[in-house]
C-alpha cells in the first residue's frame, strides 16, 4: 500500500464483550482487536470455532445481539467512525457502502416476500431506481450472479430455488448496491460441502468480476488461498498472527497457525490429521498469560503469566508470541477450492 494512502476500514482497539443478564458473566468475545483493509484487498480473518470472528463482522456492521456490547475502540470506515454515527446514519451505511453475505441463506432471505422484492427492497432504500428501472436493474444484477432467465425468477420465492441458487441471490443483494466492502462469513456448521463449494466459487466470480473489497471470515484454513491474500489468525478473542496468505502456509510464526496448519495438511494421510489437541478456552474465564498456552507444546514459565505483545517478523508479518516459532519451510502446497470438503471438520 501507498503510505499515503488511507486504508478504507481501520479497526483499532475492538473490543465487544457479551454480558449475562444480571452481568454477572462477561464473554470477552472480541478483546483489543486491531487491523487495517485497503481498498481492493481480500483479506481473511481465520480461527476456531467461538473466536470471535463472527463478533467482529457484526461490531463492523453495528447489528450486534442486545446482550453484546462494543466497549471499546474504533472503526473507522474511510476515515470515519462507525461508532459514532446515528443508527439512522448506520442504516444507510449497512448495504449501501459496508454489506454482508452470509452462507446461511435462509437467514438472509425472507421467505414471504419473492427474490425481486427482495433484491427492489434494497435498492429503494438506497438509491433513486423505481419502476422500470428498478427492475431492469434487478434483471440485470441477477444475471450478474449468473441466474438464468431474470424475469420468470425474480416473481419466485426462495423455497422454489435450490441451495446455490438462493446464495447467488444473496449475492445478488449484497452486491446490488456496489459496496465498497463485502463481508463475507462461512457459516461453522450444518452445511453440506457442494454448498460450501458453491458460495467459495461465486465469492471467488463476484470478487474477480467487481474487484470488491473483501473481508473473508473462515474457520477454514484450506479455502483462504486462492481466495484471498492477507490473513489474520485469531484465538480467543484476539489477533495472534497476521501475515500474507502465501507466507503463512510456508512458515507459521505462530504454534497456534501451525498446529492449525498442520491439522489441516500435515500428514498425507487424512485418516492421521487429528484437530489440536485441547479446547479453546471459556471466553468467559480465561487462564492467565498467553490464551494459548494451555494447548501450546512450546510454552514456557512466561507465557503463563504475561500476556505476549504483538512482535513484527517482517514488514508484512507479526505475531503476537514471546516464542515464535522459527520452523522454516513446511512445505505446504496451496490448497485449492475443490478441496474444501477434505478440511472442514478439522477446524470447527
Ligand atoms: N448471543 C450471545 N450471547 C453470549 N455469548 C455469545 C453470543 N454469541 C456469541 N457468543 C460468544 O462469543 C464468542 C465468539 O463467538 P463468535 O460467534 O464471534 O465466534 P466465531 O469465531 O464466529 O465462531 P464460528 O466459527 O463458530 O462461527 C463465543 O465464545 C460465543 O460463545
Ligand atoms: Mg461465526
Amino acid at each position: 500500500m501507498n503510505k499515503d494512502e488511507k486504508p478504507l476500514l481501520q479497526v483499532v482497539g475492538l473490543t465487544t464483550y457479551f454480558f449475562s443478564f444480571r452481568g454477572e458473566r462477561i464473554v470477552k468475545a472480541v478483546d483489543n482487536v486491531s487491523f487495517a483493509v485497503r481498498k481492493g484487498e481480500r483479506l481473511v480473518i481465520i480461527g476456531e470455532s467461538g473466536c470471535g470472528k463472527s463478533t467482529v463482522a457484526l461490531s463492523l456492521l453495528r447489528v450486534l445481539p442486545p446482550s453484546a456490547k462494543i466497549v471499546a475502540g474504533e472503526i473507522l470506515f474511510e476515515g470515519e467512525d462507525l461508532l459514532k454515527k446515528t443508527p439512522k446514519e448506520m442504516a444507510r451505511i449497512r448495504g449501501k457502502q459496508l454489506s454482508m453475505i452470509l452462507q446461511d441463506t435462509m437467514l438472509s432471505l425472507d421467505p414471504v416476500f419473492s427474490i425481486g422484492n427482495q433484491i427492489g427492497e434494497t435498492l429503494e432504500r438506497h438509491t433513486n431506481l423505481r419502476g422500470e428501472a428498478l427492475r431492469g436493474r434487478i434483471k440485470q444484477l441477477l444475471l450478474d450472479v449468473r441466474i438464468p432467465d431474470p424475469e420468470r425468477r425474480l416473481k419466485q420465492f426462495p423455497h422454489q430455488m435450490s441451495g446455490g441458487m438462493r446464495q447467488r441471490i444473496v449475492g445478488a443483494i449484497a452486491l446490488s448496491c456496489e459496496p465498497k466492502l463485502l463481508i463475507a462469513d462461512e457459516a461453522t456448521t450444518n452445511l453440506d460441502v457442494t454448498i460450501q463449494l458453491q458460495y467459495l466459487n461465486l465469492l471467488k466470480e463476484i470478487q474477480k468480476k467487481t474487484g470488491v473489497t473483501l473481508l473473508f471470515i473462515t474457520h477454514n484454513l484450506g479455502i483462504v488461498a486462492e481466495l484471498c491474500e492477507n490473513v489474520i489468525v485469531m484465538y480467543a478473542g484476539k489477533i495472534v498472527e497476521r501475515s500474507p496468505v502465501m507466507e503463512i502456509f510456508d512458515d507459521p510464526g505462530h504454534p497456534y497457525t501451525k498446529a492449525l496448519l498442520q491439522a489441516a495438511f500435515g500428514l498425507q494421510d487424512l485418516s492421521k490429521r487429528k484437530p489440536i489437541p485441547g479446547e479453546p478456552p471459556n471466553l468467559a474465564n480465561l487462564p492467565p498469560g498467553c490464551s494459548f498456552h494451555p494447548r501450546c507444546p512450546y510454552g514456557k514459565e512466561r507465557c503463563r503469566q504475561e500476556e505476549p505483545i504483538e512482535i513484527s517478523l517482517n514488514p508484512t508479518r507479526s505475531v503476537k508470541c514471546w516464542y515464535p516459532v522459527t520452523i522454516g519451510s513446511q512445505n505446504i502446497p496451496m490448497p485449492k477450492i475443490e478441496d474444501a470438503g477434505n478440511f472442514k471438520n478439522l477446524m470447527g
